[in-house]
């Protein structure tokens, strides 16, 4: 099956073409960055237009580019959430509109499922179940993943995003926006043993995240020290970032351990991060586990992770409702009880 995806959640217009969810014929990721670069951040209503700007051209060039031809897709998988609303809807509205066009079958898919679903276009991908760690500028979850569309919550932040925490320190660091790319390449020139920033292990709270404090706790760092060199920035990136990664990588292993798997799953813009990449895979070896990360450009926001995960609900027969409406909450964030692992299965649909 031939499946046009879109993703429209953020300040990415992308559209791809995959095929039997498995095979990625074109990606086209039109970033918006230069354009809420000067703000320090996504600024929604800038990004909502972009997108009015550039699907059309973006979806084009994603049909192009997989050498089809556009009578020959069998369906269309767009982001119906979590996201910003005003850039979601552009998203949604035009894919319902091009397949009703086609006479296509569309679907809804969650983002974070999209996200999880990247790894069914590598060339090795596991098998069900798996633990997956969603980390993104949005997210931090841990999911125990039984199937396709079948989450159990594990724990998930309970303030700032890990992604969200990346970018908010490169801010006060004056890098820029956004954070996570450079403070990674400008880690590997510092010293993270240099500066230590306090763990959130959250040993009380099962699998549960923090990333508020580490955050907070590198603003007092740069208000206590009022000139702070330029030489200084690497190792305060460098100890941020491990901060950071020494949870993810303890509350994945504890995870693991817990469900008593031999696969995990890291996705999301941050398994990006080389470090977390280098660390997650060293913990791996050291535990016997088979570890999978999309390789970089998939786990940052595409559509082909949209229509990996929309293959699967195009094929079991599931359609979009006409009135289909975009939110800003995900449903794989909702549980029973958040203090520890949670039981509640929750299907995105
Ligand atoms: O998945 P994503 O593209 O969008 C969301 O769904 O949120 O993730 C974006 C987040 C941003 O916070 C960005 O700073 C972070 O992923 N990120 C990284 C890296 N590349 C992107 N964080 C750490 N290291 C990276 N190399
Ligand atoms: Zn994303």
């Amino acid at each position: 099956m031939l499946v046009l995806g879109i993703d429209t959640s953020c300040d990415d217009t992308s559209a791809a073409v995959v095929r039997d969810g498995r095979e990625i014929l074109s990606n086209v990721v039109a970033s918006q960055i230069s354009l809420h670069h000067q703000y320090g951040g996504v600024v929604p209503e800038l990004a909502s237009r972009k997108h009015i700007e550039w699907i059309l051209p973006v979806v084009c060039e994603a049909i192009e580019e997989a050498g089809i031809d556009p009578a020959r897709l069998e369906g269309v998988a767009v982001t119906s959430g979590p996201g910003l609303i005003g850039a979601l809807l552009v998203g949604l509205n035009f894919a319902r509109a091009f397949a009703y066009g086609l006479s296509l079958p569309w679907v809804g898919v969650d983002h974070l499922e999209g996200h999880v679903a990247a790894i069914f276009l590598e060339r090795d991908f596991p098998a069900f179940p798996f633990v997956a760690l969603l980390v993104s500028g949005g997210h931090t979850i841990l999911y125990y993943v039984t199937g396709p569309a079948r989450f159990e919550l594990m724990g998930q932040t309970r303030d700032d995003a890990a992604g969200e925490a990346f970018d908010k320190v490169s801010k006060m660091l004056g890098l820029g926006y956004p954070g996570g790319r450079v403070i990674d390449s400008l880690s590997r020139k510092g010293d993270p043993a240099r500066i230590s920033f306090p763990r959130a292990y959250m040993t009380k709270h099962g699998f549960d995240f923090s990333f508020s404090g580490v955050k907070t706790a590198v603003a007092r760092y740069l208000q206590r020290h009022a000139t702070v060199f330029e030489r200084e920035i690497p190792d305060i990136a460098a100890g941020f970032q491990e901060s950071v990664i020494d949870v993810l990588v303890r509350k994945t292993v504890k995870a693991v351990e817990e469900k008593k798997t031999d696969r995990l799953v890291v996705a999301g813009g941050v398994a990006a991060n080389s470090s977390l990449r280098k660390r997650m895979a060293a913990e791996a070896g050291r535990l016997g586990v088979a570890l999978y990360i999309p390789r970089p450009e998939l786990c940052t926001d595409n559509a082909a992770m949209i229509a990996a995960a929309g293959h699967h609900h195009l094929a079991n027969g599931e359609t979009g409702a006409i009135d289909m409406d975009a939110y800003s909450k995900s449903t794989l964030t909702k549980t029973n009880d958040v203090t520890n692992k949670s039981t509640t299965k929750i299907s995105s649909r």
